[in-house]
């Protein structure tokens, strides 16, 4: 007999296992009165209580936990991020390969959450956009550092958070070296000729391609067993950009799908402005060398 067959075949009826005292089930701690429990260590009352749709509409609900649950996993991306950037400073490289292949999976899943919006038609999302004044996720200022630590600096963008609390934390990333500066230079340290310019390049500036770190990528790619931890590296980096470049364009063929070519909620042109950073290259010169190789 399975002990664990519900007697009335409702879930709610469950009978005890033989063995268990009523109230009991499998020697599970029922009793969280003095005791960390599950919630607490999650934080959940946080946390599933912050959905508050503002209008009566029903895909509100799927609106607002799509944004939320990106936002959590662009917490850990983060998290991660800056610990890569710390350990190729520190030239501890397999730690920084693990947190690397960890973030292009975290993008990979995000991606693939683009499937769920989807499920959002014109008419679900018009019903709710009176509704979301001028909120946009180009005021997302995780998303924002995410750019910032890939390389994708662009001062003009913080104007947006001039008035928030998170404004200085955006300062700092904006003027920290990004995951790919600190990448060039290890490939200096590494022996590999980096020209001086790009080595003392203002790391609040967007990366920009320079000829002597293509010829040093070149190198690593021309001999993979002499430099197989920085190829290693270079194609971590690829995935990761891949992964990212994945995300963008299902967003711009998501929003496409459900807004057309209407003007977003934060003010830009919409699908055309989104369209315009499907362009921005991360990793510049790890791109240009496949047709160099
Ligand atoms: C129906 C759903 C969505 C629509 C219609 C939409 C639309 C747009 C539009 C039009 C923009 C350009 C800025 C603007 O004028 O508002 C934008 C930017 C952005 N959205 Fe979405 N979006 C949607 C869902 C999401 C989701 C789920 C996320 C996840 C967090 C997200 C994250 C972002 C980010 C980070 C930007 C800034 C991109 C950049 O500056 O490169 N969006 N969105």
């Amino acid at each position: 007999m399975n002990e664990n067959k519900p007697a009335s075949g409702c879930p709610m009826h469950a009978a005890a296992p033989a063995g268990d005292a009523a109230g009991q089930w499998h020697g599970a701690q029922m009793d969280f009165s003095n005791a960390m429990s599950y919630g607490d260590y999650l934080g959940l009352n946080q946390i599933l209580h912050a959905q508050h749709p503002l209008s009566p509409n029903h895909n509100e609900m799927l609106f607002i936990v799509q944004h939320q649950t990106s936002e959590l996993w662009m917490k850990l991306m983060l998290h991660e991020m800056r610990a890569v950037r710390a350990h190729l400073r520190a030239d501890d490289l397999p730690p920084a390969f693990k947190m690397l292949a960890r973030v292009a999976r975290i993008m990979d899943q995000l991606v693939h959450a683009w499937d769920v919006l989807a499920t959002m038609t014109p008419p679900e999302y018009t019903a709710i956009r009176p509704y979301l004044g001028a909120s946009s996720g180009f005021q997302s200022y995780q998303y924002r550092e995410i750019e910032f630590i890939l390389g994708n600096k662009n001062a003009a963008l913080l104007n947006v958070h001039a008035t928030t609390p998170e404004f200085p934390l955006l300062q700092e990333a904006l003027h920290t070296p990004s995951i790919y500066d600190e990448a060039i230079q290890l490939l200096a340290r590494n022996g590999l000729p980096i020209s001086e310019a790009r080595l003392n390049a203002d790391p609040s500036l967007p990366t920009q391609a320079d000829e002597s770190v293509q010829q040093a990528w070149l190198q690593v790619y021309g001999d993979p067993t002499r430099y197989w931890a920085l190829y290693e590296l270079a194609e971590k980096l690829v995935d990761m950009e891949t992964a990212f470049r994945f995300w963008r364009f299902r967003h711009v063929t998501t929003v496409e799908r459900i807004i057309g070519f209407k003007t977003g909620t934060g003010g830009t042109a919409g699908v055309s402005y989104l369209r315009k950073m499907l362009d921005v290259v991360l990793f510049p010169e790890l791109f240009a060398l496949r047709t160099a190789l």
